[in-house]
């Protein structure tokens, strides 16, 4: 499989990857933040917009059936990809930070009570600490966290022990940091806390990319992520959860759509999954996903795995020999992110110098100010790799890295 992975074709099938940036190549290590659309997404955009568009599932007419059809379809195609036991069970949303925000707001209002705990950890993005944060003020609930260690790997032992309080109602984790690439081992932590009647979120916006994920094998009773870190548009995200506890959720916003029948003496909600999507959705945007789904289908995603590990080994391997410059987060099971600082220099310096080469990496806290906190440093620059970069760009981007530092010094 490994050797049919043609990197040329790849490339070209990324159109915005073939340009100069302030008179360099752009080299694009921004990956974990958004990832680049390939030509089939942009095109079933302008596909959509030029000969489908039409407001859906109430329409009998011929677009209206066509913008349904095509809506409705992506998520079929998100059936197989997450392994998901129905297609009622995906719920279109904005992205992980919606998803986490109805979650919180339905499920959390329905169920969490003063003294109860909402276990997340340090590695955590804020969108799966505040809205946590937000329902437990509302319902006297208590946020607790799992320490990291030194590398970055999660203090399993101390993660047991919090989970013996039995007072724990939800764990939300991320399956992998944005900010430092650490690979949480979730499914032994979905089982830890499956055995004291806990339920899961996993935050699988840094891994859908990645790996396959089939929420059912990984009993996952929440699974968000965004579409446009997956080489989908901007605007859409998806919400799994297991039927039985969307079932017994109460709806997240009121409007069209969610409603089986309104009368000003009480109104009866929809089914699984328009119970959840009041309004007209992002029809256009969910539809080019699902063509984005299918481009990462007909990749070999051994070889993708391969690519991505290459990258990750060579840029740490050449960073490591840059003096001054420490790696932060180093645990034995990452994907393709290195975050780093470097003595004396503050990143965002590192940040706008690269950008002046054509580089784009990410520079800051990476909306994980606790984490940042744990380190005692301000933020990091991150260069996050995905399969369509090469080692010549990582070459382009330390020879940039190397003249930036030289002028700061
Ligand atoms: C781990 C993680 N969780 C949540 C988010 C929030 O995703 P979005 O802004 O698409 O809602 C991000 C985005 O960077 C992320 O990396």
């Amino acid at each position: 499989m490994v050797d049919k992975f043609d990197i040329v074709q790849v490339r070209k099938d990324f159109p915005i990857l073939d340009q100069q940036v302030n008179g360099a190549p752009l080299v694009y290590f921004d990956n974990a933040a958004t990832t680049q659309k390939p030509q089939v997404v942009i095109d079933a955009l302008n596909q959509y917009y030029t000969q489908d568009n039409a407001n859906i599932h109430r329409g009998l007419h011929t677009l209206a059936e066509r913008a349904t059809t095509g809506y409705e379809l992506t998520r079929t195609k998100l059936k197989d990809f997450l392994n998901t036991p129905s297609t009622d069970q995906i719920i279109f949303t904005a992205g992980v930070t919606a998803g986490i925000n109805l979650v919180a707001q339905t499920f959390g209002r329905a169920n969490f009570s003063k003294g109860d705990v909402i276990l997340v950890s340090n590695l955590e993005h804020h969108s799966n600490i505040v809205p946590w944060q937000m329902i437990a003020q509302e319902t006297g609930a208590e946020v607790q966290v799992i320490p990291v260690d030194e590398v970055g790997v999660l203090d399993m032992e101390a993660y047991g022990q919090l989970l013996t309080s039995n007072r724990v109602k939800l764990v939300a984790v991320n399956h992998v940091s944005n900010a430092i690439g650490t690979i949480n081992p979730i499914k032994q932590m979905i089982d830890m806390a499956h055995q004291v009647g806990a339920k899961v979120l996993i935050d699988g916006a840094q891994s859908v990319a990645h790996f396959d994920i089939d929420v059912q094998a990984l009993d996952m009773d929440f699974f968000v992520f965004s579409a446009h870190k997956l080489f989908g548009p901007t605007g859409v995200g998806v919400l799994y959860g297991k039927r039985e506890i969307l079932e017994s959720m109460p709806p997240y916003q009121g409007g069209g759509e969610m409603i089986k029948e309104v009368s000003f003496s009480g109104t009866t909600y929809n089914e699984l999954p328009y119970k959840f999507e009041a309004g007209t959705p992002n029809i256009a945007d969910v539809y080019a996903f699902g063509f984005a789904l299918d481009y990462l289908k007909s990749l070999p995603a051994d070889a993708v795995w391969e690519q991505e590990k290459s990258l990750l080994d060579y840029a740490t391997e050449q960073l490591s020999q840059i003096d001054g410059l420490r790696i932060v987060g180093q645990a034995p099971e990452k994907i393709a992110v290195v975050s780093f600082v470097i003595d004396g220099v503050h990143p965002q310096d590192v940040g706008v110098l690269l950008d002046k080469f054509g580089v784009a990496i990410r520079t800051g806290h990476h909306c994980a100010q606790p984490l940042m906190a744990r380190y005692d440093i301000v933020g990091t620059c991150r260069a996050s790799f995905a399969f369509y970069n090469t080692k010549e760009e990582i070459d382009l981007f330390i020879k940039a890295l190397k003249r930036c530092l030289m002028m700061l010094s």
